[in-house]
């Protein structure tokens, strides 16, 4: 049997990163972390209590009175936020529009990398998010940017919110897009980056399938 390894993931909005993530880690047997949940649980507490988004102590305080937890599950990840059942709740637009403030405080950060990192300790797991790649699994055998151009993110998510019954505007959907990916990049405490070994893949052209095929490839070459 080989070992398992670590897949990360990293790349901007609506990139088909957490689709593809649980495809490859269904195939691989390995669990999926998507990081971003964390980020968005914190995100509609501060919103619930009415906490300053801008300010470092008020993220602080929050943090320390907070009970963040991942569970796998079938087709993905449960999210609970103080036990609570938060899933579905922490993709709202509400908090898609607040989280990226949020995660740019340092604490907010140190604390979820901790987490995520336990998560992942010793075992198979695809992890997604923005600074996988580049700080919480630098060790990663594999690791991918995925990315495909604004347009055509926004129509992904345009599609999905309709399942969901979200019924924003394409264009203001593709304004918030861009301008969270701008905050992401331009943060101080780790920005959205394409870490130095990670393997480039553009999905504009491509089918969830083909992606996804694409990162077992290259897994399986890892794997060998
Ligand atoms: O699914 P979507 O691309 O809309 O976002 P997400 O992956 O759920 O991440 C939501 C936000 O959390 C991002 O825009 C970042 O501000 C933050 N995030 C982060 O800072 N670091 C991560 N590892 C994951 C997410
Ligand atoms: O996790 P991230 O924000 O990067 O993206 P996602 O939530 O996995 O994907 C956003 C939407 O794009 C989902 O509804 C996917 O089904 C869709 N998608 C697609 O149509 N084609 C791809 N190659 C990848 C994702």
């Amino acid at each position: 049997l080989t070992k398992p390894i670590q897949i990360a993931i990293d790349g901007p909005a609506a990139a088909g990163k957490s689709t593809i993530a649980k495809i490859v880690a269904e195939k691989l047997s390995y669990i999926y972390i998507d990081t971003g949940a964390m980020y968005r649980a914190i995100t509609l507490k501060a919103l619930t209590e009415g906490i300053n988004m801008a300010s470092n102590d008020e993220a602080g305080q929050l943090l320390s009175k907070t009970e963040i937890d991942l569970q796998p599950s079938g087709d993905g990840q449960l999210v609970f936020l103080d036990k609570k059942d938060v899933t579905e709740a922490i993709r709202s637009q509400h908090v898609t529009k607040a989280v990226s403030e949020m995660a740019a405080h340092e604490q907010v950060r140190q604390r979820m990398v901790e987490l995520q990192q336990q998560l992942a300790d010793g075992r198979g797991v695809v992890m997604d998010g923005r600074d996988i790649g580049t700080h919480v699994l630098p060790e990663a055998a594999l690791k991918v940017f995925m990315s495909a151009s604004v347009e055509e993110r926004a129509r992904r998510r345009f599609e999905e919110n309709k399942k969901r019954n979200i019924l924003t505007p394409l264009e203001e959907l593709q304004a918030e897009i861009a301008k969270r990916d701008k905050m992401d990049s331009e943060r101080i405490v780790s920005p959205l980056r394409q870490a130095d070994d990670a393997i480039f893949i553009d999905t504009t052209d491509l089918t969830i399938a083909q992606a996804a095929q694409e990162i077992l490839k290259l897994a399986e070459e890892r794997l060998l």
